[in-house]
This record gives C-alpha cells, sequence and structure tokens, in this order.
C-alpha cells in the first residue's frame, strides 16, 4: 500500500514527483504553476483568510494547525492549498486518496510515520471505507490509533500515541461525509468557482512562468472559458501555446485563443463537448426535464458520478440547468445556449 503514498518535504516537492502513475492532481508541469505561499496564491479571499490566521497563530503557539476540510468542485485549489499549508507550516507531506486505502492497517501505516506537525492530505476523503474512516477519529481527536490483538474473548486493545500532525481532507462532495467525520475538522471551507479577474491574473502570472507573453484581451478571453478554474485555465493555456507557435507565429492574440479553442470544443461559454451533451440529453431525450440523473448517465453512456462532480456544479453555477426535488432541467439560458427553441 505504501506505494499509493507520495511523501515528499516542502523544498524538494517538485523534484520528487517522479512515479509514473501519479494522479493528475500532482504532475509536475501542473504543480510547477501553482503557488506555493498563501501570499501567491490569487482568489478564495475567505479561505485564505481563514488559513493565513489559523497558520499564523499556530506558529505563534508552537502547534500545528487545527484539521482543515476543503470542499468544492475539482481544479478549483484543494490539492495546492495542502502543499501551501505544508510549505507554510515546515511540515511534510503525505499525499493519499480516500480509494486507495481499504483496510485499517492501510492508514495506521501512513500515522505511525508521520513526525510532529506534519501534513496529512486525504484526497476524496469521502471515499475512504468506513473500516479506515474509524480509525481516523481517535487519530485526529486524540492523536493515538487503538491496535486491537487477537479475537474474541482473547482480544486487547493497544493505544499507540501518534505525533501531531494536520489532516487535510479535500472532497467534492461533503454531503457524503459522515457527521462523524466532518465535525472533526477544526476548519471547514468550501472553494467556489473563480471569477474572471482572478482567472486573468492566474493566466498572466502562469504565462510568466511558462515565459509567454499575454495580452489583457487574450487572458480574459481565456478567463471566459475556462469554467472558473484555474486547472482548466492553465491547461488551455498550454493548448494555446502550442497553437499559437506551430499554427502562427508564436504570439497570443484573441484570434490565436478562439482557433485553439474550437479545436478543444470548447465554446465561448467554456462548456465542453460533455457539458453540451448533457444538457442536449436533457432537451432531447427528456422534453427539457425534470430528469432523474441515473436516466442522464445512462442515456450518456457516463458515470453518474462524474456528472455530479465534474459537469453539473459549473452548469447549476451559471443557471444552466436547476435541480429541484423530481430532477434535473434545462433553463430557457440552455435553450438560448444551444440555439434551440423552448419546449
Ligand atoms: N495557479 C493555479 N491556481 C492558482 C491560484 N489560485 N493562484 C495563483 N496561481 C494559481
Amino acid at each position: 500500500m505504501t506505494d499509493d503514498i507520495l511523501t515528499f518535504s516542502s523544498e524538494k516537492r517538485q523534484g520528487i514527483l517522479s512515479k509514473s502513475s501519479l494522479p493528475v492532481d500532482t504532475e509536475p508541469e501542473i504543480l510547477s504553476l501553482r503557488p506555493s505561499i498563501l501570499s501567491e496564491y490569487i482568489g478564495q479571499p475567505d479561505t485564505v483568510e481563514t488559513l493565513k490566521i489559523a497558520i499564523e497563530a499556530a506558529k505563534l503557539r508552537k502547534e500545528p494547525i487545527d484539521h482543515v476540510l476543503l470542499h468544492g468542485p475539482p481544479g478549483l485549489g484543494k490539492t495546492t492549498l495542502a502543499h501551501i499549508i505544508a510549505s507554510e507550516m515546515e511540515g511534510e507531506l503525505t499525499v493519499t486518496s480516500g480509494p486507495t486505502m481499504e483496510k485499517g492497517g492501510d492508514l495506521i501505516g501512513i500515522l505511525t510515520n508521520l513526525s510532529e506537525g506534519d501534513i496529512l492530505f486525504v484526497d476524496e476523503i469521502h471515499r475512504l471505507p468506513k473500516v479506515v474512516e474509524e480509525f481516523l477519529y481517535p487519530a485526529m481527536e486524540d492523536f493515538a490509533v487503538d491496535f486491537v490483538f487477537d479475537k474474541g474473548i482473547h482480544a486487547r486493545s493497544h493505544k499507540y500515541r501518534l505525533k501531531r500532525f494536520t489532516l487535510v481532507g479535500a472532497t467534492t462532495r461533503v454531503g457524503l461525509l459522515s457527521s462523524p467525520l466532518r465535525d472533526r475538522f477544526g476548519i471547514f471551507r468550501s472553494l467556489d468557482f473563480y471569477n474572471v479577474q482572478d482567472l486573468v491574473k492566474i493566466v498572466i502570472r502562469s504565462a510568466s512562468l511558462l515565459e509567454l507573453t499575454i495580452d489583457e484581451k487574450s487572458a480574459s478571453e481565456l478567463a471566459r472559458r475556462s469554467r472558473g478554474t484555474p486547472r482548466i485555465i492553465n491547461r488551455l493555456l498550454k493548448r494555446v501555446r502550442d497553437y499559437a507557435q506551430v499554427r502562427g507565429d508564436g504570439t497570443i492574440r484573441p484570434s490565436t485563443v478562439k482557433a485553439a479553442l474550437v479545436l478543444e470544443g470548447v465554446d465561448e461559454k467554456g462548456l465542453t463537448n460533455l457539458d453540451r451533451n448533457y444538457i442536449k440529453t436533457i432537451i432531447d431525450y427528456y422534453n427539457g426535464g425534470p430528469v432523474g440523473i441515473e436516466a442522464i448517465a445512462a442515456t450518456l453512456q457516463e458515470e453518474t458520478d462524474t456528472l455530479v462532480d465534474v459537469v453539473e456544479p459549473f452548469l447549476l453555477k451559471v443557471g444552466l440547468i436547476t435541480r429541484t426535488s423530481s430532477g434535473r432541467k434545462a433553463s430557457q439560458k440552455a435553450y438560448k445556449h444551444l440555439g434551440l427553441k423552448t419546449g
């Protein structure tokens, strides 16, 4: 199980990430565009302020910071913030995820290897099996784990003391977290989609790290088409860079952005083929809704989780769909965006 775990000190972080099966979130190139200190972090002002205060207070008291739960759609910065917390607290970061832990022993192995002030990042924490989750309760609350030896009448338990660490949990579905787990986090923040101004700042910063020049107009064109998501704007910036190099003279202009994004299937609102197919399914097959998510997933032949975690949050945010007690509905705005008459 230790193969699934990446441990690296904050200073040496970038060099050590050389495993072939890295999750998307920890790809070295994406990591290099990520800010490594809070003062460089753009957007999410309330979350940044909460963390600044918690970090400064913990440092003054020479204690680890409280456990942190970060909630929000993929690509908004949950993993980035875990890296930042580790580097600001000068602790080592261990990265793992809910579904990779199957038995209580998997977690105990990780916990007993943590040093004072280390950060344990558990991505997709809502997918932690119940048996593993139960080991987390005493670990989070008392910095101890209970080992049980033997079974039945011979069963004996031994309390093993852990070093004081900080758990940073990330989830796209806070509703799936049990309340005993949720309640053990001292800090809970939901990350929201970024506004265009913040995305412009992010893409200008990324362009400068990639040694590219980008004018304001091109930057805002990219920002408007990035579904409010830093990971998407950074990915699209690289596609635009390629396009400008191969089909143009290397300069990024609004026309280059538009042409490169047509090729990516990204429209003026930033919707992808999957987003548009999702809306078209509701309109064409279910008369605009309301329709249950399982029916949409079956028609589209997509995973329900992908639709709920990745597709729907942004469509809800921009008002292209609504969620009612009887299912999902396409809004007037959705018909208009797709150039269709209201049903
Ligand atoms: N790169 C990705 N996300 C970022 C953020 N929130 N601030 C600055 N740079 C970023």
